[in-house]
């Protein structure tokens, strides 16, 4: 579980997004594209789960991205290579069903982008014709743009204050994808609000629609019922059934209520975490 690289990737506006490199030989050989780690920075402190991005079984090593979101992140970003995490468990979740959909849209937002690139390369390497469509806030938070170019035959860059590519919001450049072609496939990852719209979008049009949802996880491996989320109107495990869904199916309404149930208690901790820090 040793940190081998750590690369700051964005930092900009009080958000930080950091990809670490971390030997794992084990993980490494089985990873698939869509899985996930469940991690603990320290021995007291909380599990949180992460995409692998890339898995290099050769090297033994696999590598996670984080966007600083609140205490175990800002713990986790702080790590240095040489560190060791104290637990890591994985891969979990379902791998992305890989086969030759024919055209497919691939659409990250934020730290989304990140969870989108395994699985634009492994499309991609099934024989797909892959777009990408990446949006951030700004130029500064944009992350894996060279990366996503390499895994698709063409991707759309979209800023919502117009500071690179395009500006506006991924689902405008969907929309405008959408209504001159037609796509076999839309796979989406990012905020709740994000994969919503974009799902918004692709319903009335009938388009098959995967998002990979960021519900809270404990175990990660089905025992603790945290992770639970309504699709098609059945109670589902998100770490275990998932953590891909249809999204014509998901429950949005419940999924953004249990997302945010810890807010307070996440803010406080926070808190009196940088007060002891500061003292
Ligand atoms: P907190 O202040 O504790 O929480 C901030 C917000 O993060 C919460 O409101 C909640 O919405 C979410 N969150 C908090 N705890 C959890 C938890 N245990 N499980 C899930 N969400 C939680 N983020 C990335 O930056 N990169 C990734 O590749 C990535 N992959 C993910 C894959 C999966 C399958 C899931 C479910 C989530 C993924 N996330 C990813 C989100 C990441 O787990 C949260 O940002 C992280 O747990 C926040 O922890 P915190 O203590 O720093 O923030
Ligand atoms: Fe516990 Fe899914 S995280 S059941
Ligand atoms: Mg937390």
């Amino acid at each position: 579980m040793k940190i081998l690289n750590k690369e700051i990737l964005a930092d900009s506006q009080g958000v930080r997004i950091v990809k670490l490199t971390i030997h794992l030989p084990d993980i490494a050989a089985k990873a698939k594209a869509g899985q996930f780690v469940v991690l603990m920075v320290k021995e007291e402190g909380e599990r949180i789960p992460l995409t692998i991005v890339k898995a290099d079984a050769g090297q033994g090593s696999i590598e996670i991205i984080a966007q600083e979101a609140g205490l175990t992140t800002k713990l986790l970003a702080e790590l240095k290579a040489g560190d060791f995490l104290y637990s890591i468990v994985g891969p979990l979740g379902h791998p992305t069903e890989i086969k030759k959909y024919g055209k497919v849209i691939l659409v990250g937002g934020g730290v989304g982008i990140a969870e989108i690139l395994p699985v634009a390369k492994a499309l991609k390497d099934a024989g797909n014709q892959v777009t990408a469509i990446i949006g951030s806030r700004n130029k500064e938070l944009l992350i894996l743009e060279r990366d996503l170019k390499e895994a698709s035959d063409e991707c759309v860059v979209m800023t919502d204050d117009g500071s690179y590519g395009r500006k506006g919001f991924v689902t405008e450049a969907l929309k405008e994808l959408l209504e001159k072609s037609k796509y076999d496939l839309v796979y989406a990852v990012g905020p709740i609000p994000m994969m919503r719209a974009v799902c918004g979008v692709t319903k009335p049009l009938g388009v098959l629609t995967l998002v990979s949802l960021n519900a809270i996880m404990v175990d990660g491996t089905g025992m603790c019922g945290c992770c639970r989320v309504r699709v098609g109107g059945k109670v589902r495990f998100s770490c275990v059934d998932g953590p891909e869904f249809d999204a014509a199916q998901v429950d949005w309404d419940e999924l953004s209520k249990r997302n945010s149930i810890y807010g307070e208690k996440e803010k406080h901790i926070c808190r009196l975490h940088n007060e002891q820090v500061n003292k």
